[in-house]
């Protein structure tokens, strides 16, 4: 077993390590107060190639495997998880899903411009009656031969007001269940589809979390993705993914507020000494260090999992379950170790703890992951 890194996995680390002291931490704090999307940062991003990491350079994609972009992914959020659910969506949600699943004619008019940062997407699953449950779908695409009409609400979709491409979920046979789900590519602009107000949120303040209303709209038949009731599969697929990214979010978050309690740790004095000599404060550090290297383990694998072609199914839910809780857990205990100045703006870790909570809610609360989780090992 080989757990270094690759020369070229290295190089990717530092390039998103560059990124994010260079690109993303100035203003950041800003952002999140203005609730500011980082529009200028995500076009640089797509400039390098972050935005379709994973898909085929012959899609304009940048090639690369899970593991180059769970690294990215950590990098990023390490300063700003606004700017890296971004990346996440784009890359694994919609980019992955369209790739894999997608016909050649939808890549080429679709994936291409995604995957190179041209537009980016969003995945739109979740409604206002359907959320953990994700079967409940109650918008709907009506099959009218050639093209379907679709009705309804989707709510919490990042990126809804700036996405081009809208990849959603809607019910068109109810008789059918999950298996009368079809997934469809919409256009922003098409008539009918409207979308509302931005969330005013308690973290990833600078993300772009819309509601979206479809109210007659008309998408061609050669929009679906897959087969007629391929739609819940295609969700539930491209989430299994989906998950990874969120994990290596959850990680990223972590591991930026362990390294600011670290550094602060060294430099506060109380006591006549730096407080990291207080053994109080070196056994959260120690806790610290030993959670982010457990979950960035479980990512990692997860990760190689499906680099490998093997089921990542129960590793990707195990990571997100873990590594999120380590996010929360961290920046919780890097607050208390930055005292007074933890509760301010100034020093960035009031901020990664308001982060750390959607990671344990959005792609699947932790329950929902210890439903995937007890499921798995309940049926082996
Ligand atoms: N791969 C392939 N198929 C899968 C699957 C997977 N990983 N998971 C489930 N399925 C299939 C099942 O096999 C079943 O099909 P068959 O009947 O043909 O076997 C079908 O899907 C329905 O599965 P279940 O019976 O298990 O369905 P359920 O109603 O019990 O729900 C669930 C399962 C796991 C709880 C699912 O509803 C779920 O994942 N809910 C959470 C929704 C979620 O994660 N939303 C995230 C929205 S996107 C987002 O949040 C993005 C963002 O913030 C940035
Ligand atoms: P509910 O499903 O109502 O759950 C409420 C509580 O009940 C939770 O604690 C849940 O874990 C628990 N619960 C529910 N069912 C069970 C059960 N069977 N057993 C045990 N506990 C249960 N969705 C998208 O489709 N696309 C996006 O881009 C997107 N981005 C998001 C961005 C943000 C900032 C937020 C907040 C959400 C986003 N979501 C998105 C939606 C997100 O995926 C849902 O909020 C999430 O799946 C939970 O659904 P819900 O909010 O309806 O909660």
């Amino acid at each position: 077993m080989d757990f270094s890194l690759s020369e070229e996995h290295l190089m990717i680390r530092q390039a998103a390590r560059d990124f994010a002291q260079n690109e993303l931490l100035p203003g950041v704090i800003e952002r999140d107060d203005a609730q500011k999307f980082p529009a200028e940062q995500i076009k640089k991003l797509g400039e390098l190639g972050f935005l379709g990491m994973m898909t085929d350079i012959k899609y304009n994609g940048s090639g690369m495997d899970t593991l180059s972009y769970v690294i990215a992914m950590e990098e990023l959020s390490k300063v700003d998880a606004s700017a890296s659910v971004v990346v996440s969506v784009n890359n694994s949600l919609v980019c992955w899903g369209l790739e894999a699943f997608a016909s050649e004619e939808q890549k080429q008019k679709y994936l291409t411009r995604l995957a190179s940062g041209e537009v980016i997407g969003a995945f739109c699953l979740s409604e206002p009656e359907a959320g953990s449950d994700a079967t409940s779908q109650k918008t709907t695409a009506i099959d009218k031969g050639d093209h379907y009409i679709l009705n309804g609400t989707k709510n919490w979709i990042t990126n809804g007001g700036t996405a081009d491409t809208y990849l959603v979920i809607a019910q068109t046979d109810k008789e059918k269940g999950h298996k009368g789900i079809n997934a469809l590519i919409v256009e922003k602009g098409m008539p009918g589809f409207e979308i509302g107000p931005k969330e005013n949120k308690l973290g990833i303040r600078g993300s772009d979390t819309h509601s979206l209303n479809f109210n007659d709209v008309k998408i061609p038949k050669e929009n679906r993705i897959g087969e007629d009731g391929f739609g819940f599969k295609f969700a539930m697929k491209t989430l299994a993914g989906g998950r990874i990214g969120i994990a290596a979010q959850a990680l990223g978050i972590a591991a930026g507020a362990y390294e600011l309690a670290l550094k602060y740790s060294k430099e506060r004095k109380a006591f006549g000494t730096e407080i990291a000599n207080h053994q109080a404060i070196a056994f959260k550090l120690a806790d610290m260090h030993v959670q982010i290297e457990a979950a960035r383990n479980l990512v990692y694998k997860s990760a190689w999992q499906k680099d490998q072609g093997l089921n990542y199914d129960l590793s990707g839910a195990i990571a997100k379950l873990y590594a999120s809780k380590v996010a929360m857990d961290t920046t919780i205990e890097a607050v208390q170790i930055h005292g007074g100045n933890g509760f301010v703006k100034d020093y960035h870790v009031e901020r990664l703890m308001r982060d750390a909570k959607i990671t344990q809610i959005y792609e699947g609360t932790s329950e929902i992951q210890k439903i995937v989780i007890s499921r798995s090992i309940l049926k082996d």
